[in-house]
Formats: structure tokens, C-alpha cells, sequence
């Protein structure tokens, strides 16, 4: 199973990096809040492994609507809500024993049944998927996107708390909230960090930055997000002026030896 994962994963990473972090910080995520809840070991094994290949069906959406900095059409959003049935499609010949595609499939339904792709009600969507959403959403909006800065953790606990019930399980929410105030980082992590220090983690992430892809599905994004531009005019600037000095001073050496 390890190396299925590590195929899939090269796979995806070869055209989208970004989206192999994504699921690695996701996976972190889930994993600790269904910790948090108590399941079982067998459980969250599956869950790790679904968190690991969850937007494997983003392969099939183009770059060009993955990266896209405006808002989608209808038509884009459709077909951006075709990767978890494609991810469905691409596992289920290999049999994973459990839950696994099941949990890929519904991570993006939502208890109110507005998700997709088949708008399940609560009932009807499994409670590892459940908590892959909500860790979804929590990763997405705590990271920096090509159109945008990362959100922060506190907006994206106001996002799951405001939606608790409508869209989140709400034990799957408070147990993700119980958890940040418990202890944060066995919660985020490398997210936290990066939600908390932006700046920093625009200079040692800039190619996540370049990398093409979208954050939540359907999200409005007024165009692309300039921080990355900005660094690299200033480090360009920096690299003039220091090459200036240098002819200045190659200059002046010649001159006063010849
Ligand atoms: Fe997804």
C-alpha cells in the first residue's frame, strides 16, 4: 500500500507539487482530529491513506482551470468537481481494502447535502470523510494560494465554526477546535506556522507559490496575488545595486593601478 501511495503521489507531484503538500498537511490534519475523537487505529490508518491520495482526481482538471486567477465559469467549477469521482475511478481497480475510495469520493460532501459530487446528507457520508473536509478546509485556508496570502488559522476556525452543522459534523468541528486550544501544533503543525509567520514563509516556499492550483473550489479570487512578484523586484534591485558597487569599485582599482 505504501508504495501504491508513493506512485500516485509522484504521479500527482510531477504535474501539481503543491497539491502533494496539501495532502500531506491535510492528512497531518485529519489524522490528529480523529485521534482527538478516539477512533481506531484501523480507522485512521484508512483515513491516512484516503488524505494521502484525496485530490489524486485533480489530475484531470487542466492547469489552466487549476491556476486559473479569476473566477471560475460554471463550466470550470463543474469540471473542478469531477476529481473525486475520477480519484474514485482511477483506485477502484486496485481493490484497497476498506474505505478508502469511499472516503476519497465523499470529501467534499457536506452534511446539509449541498457537497459533491453526489450531494449526500449527513447520514449517508461517512465520518472519516467528514473529518478529511473539515481538515481540508482548515488546510486550504491556513496556506498560501497563487492568488492569495494564506487566511490564517482563525479565520479558517470561524469558517468551520460558523458552518458547524451546516456543512461540518459539528463533533468533527468541536473536536478540531478542542484540539487547537488544547495543543495547536499536534493539530497544524507546519501550518501553523506557516499561517503565523506569512512573511517567512513566502521566502522559503516561493515555489508553492509559482505552483498552479486552487484552494476551495468555487472560491471568488480578485487576481493574482503580487507578495512573490514583490520579493523578487526587491531581490532583483538588490542584485543590481550590488553589482554597481562592485564595477565602481573594479573601476576605481584599474584606474589608480594603470
Ligand atoms: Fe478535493
Amino acid at each position: 500500500m505504501e508504495a501504491i501511495i508513493q506512485v500516485m503521489e509522484s504521479t500527482i507531484g510531477a504535474r501539481d507539487p503543491y497539491t502533494v503538500d496539501h495532502q500531506q498537511r491535510t492528512t497531518h490534519i485529519a489524522v490528529a482530529i480523529a485521534q482527538r475523537m478516539g477512533l481506531s487505529e484501523a480507522r485512521i490508518e484508512e483515513l491516512h491513506v484516503a488524505g494521502s491520495l484525496h485530490d489524486l482526481g485533480k489530475i484531470a482538471v487542466p492547469n489552466e482551470i487549476l491556476s486559473k486567477p479569476g473566477k471560475l465559469t460554471d463550466l470550470e467549477f463543474a469540471i473542478i468537481k469531477t476529481h473525486p469521482q475520477v480519484a474514485y475511478n482511477i483506485l477502484k481497480p486496485l481493490e484497497i481494502p476498506g474505505q478508502v475510495t469511499q472516503i476519497i469520493m465523499q470529501h467534499h460532501e457536506r452534511i446539509n447535502g449541498s457537497g459533491y459530487p453526489h450531494g449526500l446528507e449527513s447520514r449517508e457520508i461517512l465520518l472519516e470523510a467528514k473529518i478529511l473536509g473539515v481538515a481540508d478546509v482548515v488546510e486550504a485556508m491556513c496556506s498560501h494560494r497563487p492568488y492569495r496570502p494564506a487566511l490564517g488559522i482563525d479565520k479558517a476556525l470561524e469558517e468551520i465554526s460558523q458552518k458547524r452543522g451546516v456543512l461540518y459534523d459539528p463533533e468533527v468541528v468541536d473536536s478540531c477546535l478542542l484540539l487547537y486550544q488544547e495543543t495547536p501544533t499536534a493539530l497544524m503543525g507546519e501550518v501553523c506556522q506557516i499561517a503565523r509567520r506569512p512573511s517567512e514563509a513566502l521566502e522559503s516556499l516561493p515555489e508553492k507559490i509559482d505552483k498552479p492550483a486552487r484552494g476551495l473550489p468555487g472560491e471568488e479570487n480578485p487576481g493574482r496575488w503580487r507578495w512573490q512578484n514583490l520579493v523578487t523586484d526587491q531581490s532583483r534591485l538588490a542584485m543590481h545595486i550590488a553589482t554597481g558597487v562592485a564595477l565602481g569599485f573594479c573601476l576605481v582599482y584599474v584606474s589608480r593601478h594603470l
